[in-house]
């Protein structure tokens, strides 16, 4: 089932959530008795990172931030925390969960940021990215997948607050966002 703002579906439910578990399996394997926090950065990583955690064994402590720089379809450039950490990052190994990397002005904040904390480690897991649209070089340890650049919504994103809830990634009709 689709929805009709969606022009076409990019990766289907089946399709994600195999990527997924290979990825919790890959991060379990790699953090194995290490310290892990994992990172969720709100709201669009909610989808992604609740299936993470359940799929592998992941021994880990899961905390949040949330950053602002997006409005509508458009980058602000402008990066701001509006939701700060509760747990200390002192020493342990971090792993900043994200939904989408697009121009990688969020990610580069959000390490450089959080390399002030003292982790003992710091690296980057996204489900999507959108290497065309890079601004700044950011390198994730973990991709879900590469896709072309095209405004997508489904699986925890958003287009002003709506379609989160959809079970797969799919391009928005231009009409719809634009
Ligand atoms: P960046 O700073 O340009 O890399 O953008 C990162 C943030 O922009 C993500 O966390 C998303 O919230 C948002 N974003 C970027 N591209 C899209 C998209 O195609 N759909 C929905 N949100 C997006």
């Amino acid at each position: 089932m689709t929805h009709p703002d969606i022009e076409r579906v990019l990766l289907g439910e089946a399709e994600i959530q195999a990527r997924i578990k290979e990825l919790g399996q890959t991060i379990s394997r790699d953090y194995a008795g290490r310290r892990l926090l994992l990172v969720g950065i709100l709201k669009g990583s909610v989808v992604f990172l609740s299936d993470l955690l359940r799929s592998a064994a992941l021994d880990c402590e899961v905390d949040f931030m949330c950053v602002s720089s997006y409005s509508g379809s458009g980058s602000t450039g402008q990066v701001r925390v509006l939701l700060d950490l509760r747990e200390s990052a002192d020493g342990k190994d971090l792993l900043i969960v994200e939904d989408i990397m697009d121009t990688g002005l969020t990610l580069h904040y959000l390490l450089e940021n959080l390399k002030t904390r003292n982790p003992r480690s710091i690296e980057v897991c996204v489900l999507l990215d959108k290497p065309q649209c890079r601004q700044v070089p950011v390198k994730a340890k973990y991709t879900g997948f590469q896709i072309p650049n095209a405004f997508v919504v489904g699986f925890g994103l958003d287009y002003n607050e709506r379609y989160r809830q959809l079970p797969f990634v799919g391009v928005l009709r231009e009409e719809v966002c634009c």
